[in-house]
């Protein structure tokens, strides 16, 4: 009856192990000092983002520093769609929070491709550990805003802030006021940065911190502002990212192209990028106003993110279908980080060796005797509690689109048990 036994022993890992999530809609109340970039228009024609570009990367000038007029507190309330998972519908002691960078929404961390193998919340919850992934807020289903003067990091940080209160207090939907004493803040680029600003404002929140593709070195992102080919979300993938319907005729989504301003449109609109989305049957379209940039298509998506040979080409066209765009309010707060941060707990800097926008697409190649860029950030941490910096073998700056993924969430997970957070 060994064989017998065996299965019943396989179900009961598999009982334990199992994947239970909800997502729901979580309000948060906010408020911040914004940046106010009068200096500078909202790109809302089609060719408008080439401009943007243009502005981002000019050598000698600070764009930000250009754009900039002044500074004005945003307050609001707005919702913020949140995935939430425990590893059997059990609530355990530690969360893990997971901000999503640039280009991507909270799926980038529970990628459904090949039945969620490369899934990062997956292993987290083999580990014991619950997450809660959300949308930044401005992207996905959490609250749109004017792309701008409000859709900035500055805000996104107090969202993100104000989500971990929740955790902390139980407020959050569900857990009815029994909330978590140990919170771990994970980030992926953007994220990261957010991350970073996070536990420098309110280093109390934050039991430890993981800021994957990331460092301190901002000589790269010029090339990320040009690789990107910034297209206008809403015209790029019309179905998904605009409010083009299922319904609409091929010339009617042309018109709507072309509605927006005038005959270079159809110059500009690819049929290709077109058809390079998936045509929502029952999901409401996104609906992003004019203004929201995106990369223009798998190419730059690969570019941006993948290192060549160490992913399937699948996953990256499954990204580029679920692909998202992001403002020039956030372009232009992205690199607004404190040089040294407040942070009294453990940090761990987890990027790939050929990242393109934090290490130029070679970590190691510092020239000087730091062993890599993203080690270097140590040195804005001067409080942290430990600090380490891992370099991801052949992997680009988005981990998760990666065959060896899985290797890199066990040595994360790893820190985070050796660093005082248990699951
Ligand atoms: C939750 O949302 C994700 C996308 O973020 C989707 O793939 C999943 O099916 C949803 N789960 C449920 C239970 O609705
Ligand atoms: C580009 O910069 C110029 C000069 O600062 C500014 O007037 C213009 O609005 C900017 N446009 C975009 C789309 O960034
Ligand atoms: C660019 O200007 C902004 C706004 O003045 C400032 O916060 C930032 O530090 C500047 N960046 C660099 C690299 O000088
Ligand atoms: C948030 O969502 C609820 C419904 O889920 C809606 O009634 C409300 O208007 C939304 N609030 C914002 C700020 O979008
Ligand atoms: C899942 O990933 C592992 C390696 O991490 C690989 O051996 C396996 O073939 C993958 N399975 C699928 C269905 O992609
Ligand atoms: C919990 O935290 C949220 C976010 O800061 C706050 O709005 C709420 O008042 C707090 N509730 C309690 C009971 O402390
Ligand atoms: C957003 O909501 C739609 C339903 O309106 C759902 O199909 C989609 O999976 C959601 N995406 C995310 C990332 O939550
Ligand atoms: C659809 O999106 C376009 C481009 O942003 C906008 O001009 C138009 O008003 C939108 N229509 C609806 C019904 O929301
Ligand atoms: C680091 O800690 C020392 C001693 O507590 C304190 O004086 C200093 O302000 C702290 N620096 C930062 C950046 O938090
Ligand atoms: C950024 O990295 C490059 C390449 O290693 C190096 O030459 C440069 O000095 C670094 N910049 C900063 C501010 O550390
Ligand atoms: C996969 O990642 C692990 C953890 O970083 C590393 O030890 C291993 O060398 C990687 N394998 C490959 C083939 O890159």
């Amino acid at each position: 009856m060994v064989s017998s036994s065996l299965s019943l022993l396989a179900g009961l890992v598999a009982v334990a192990s199992a994947k239970v999530c909800v997502n729901f809609t979580q309000p948060v109340t906010i408020s911040s000092r914004n940046a106010v970039f009068d200096n500078f228009a909202v790109p809302l024609t089609p060719t408008d983002p080439a401009t943007l570009a243009l502005n981002l990367t000019r050598q000698g000038q600070n764009a930000t520093a250009n754009a900039l007029t002044g500074y004005a507190t945003i307050s609001g309330t707005y919702n913020m769609s949140v995935q939430y998972c425990t590893p059997n519908g059990q609530k355990g002691n530690a969360v893990q929070v997971l901000t999503h960078g640039i280009g991507f929404d909270k799926t980038y961390w529970d990628l459904a491709y090949h039945n969620y193998n490369y899934s990062y919340v997956d292993y987290a919850l083999s580990q014991g550990y619950d997450t809660f992934s959300y949308d930044r807020l401005g992207i996905g289903n959490s609250s749109h805003g004017e792309p701008r003067n409000e859709i900035q990091s500055f805000l996104e940080v107090q969202a993100l802030a104000a989500l971990t209160r929740q955790l902390r207090n139980g407020t959050t939907t569900g857990l009815n006021g029994n909330g978590y004493s140990k919170v771990v803040h994970i980030g992926h680029s953007f994220g990261s940065a957010q991350t970073y600003a996070l536990v420098n404002l309110y280093p109390e929140l934050s039991d430890a911190a993981i800021l994957t593709g990331f460092s301190m070195n901002a000589s790269f992102v010029g090339l990320f502002a040009a690789g990107n080919d910034f297209q206008q979300a809403n015209l790029n993938q019309p179905f998904r990212l605009g409010n083009a319907s299922l319904g609409m005729q091929v010339e009617e989504v042309l018109n709507y192209a072309n509605a927006s301003m005038n005959k270079d449109v159809l110059r500009k609109f690819h049929l290709s990028d077109l058809f390079q989305q998936p045509i929502p049957t029952t999901s409401k379209p996104l609906n992003y106003p004019s203004g929201y940039v995106i990369n223009r298509d798998v190419n730059a998506l690969i570019y941006l993110f993948l290192f060549p040979k160490f992913f399937d080409l699948g996953i990256a066209y499954y990204g580029e279908s679920g692909k998202q765009p992001v403002t020039p309010g956030e372009l232009l707060t992205l690199g607004s980080l404190t040089m040294t941060n407040n942070y009294k707990g453990p940090v761990l800097v987890f990027t790939g060796d050929h990242d393109l926008p934090y290490c130029g697409g070679d970590c190691v190649a510092t020239g000087t005797s730091s062993p890599s860029i993203p080690a270097a950030v140590s040195k804005n941490f001067p409080n942290a509690s430990s600090f380490e910096a891992y370099i991801q073998p052949n992997t680009g700056h988005g981990l998760t689109f990666h065959y060896n993924a899985t290797a890199g969430y066990k040595v994360m997970n790893d820190w985070i048990k050796s660093h005082g957070v248990s699951a």
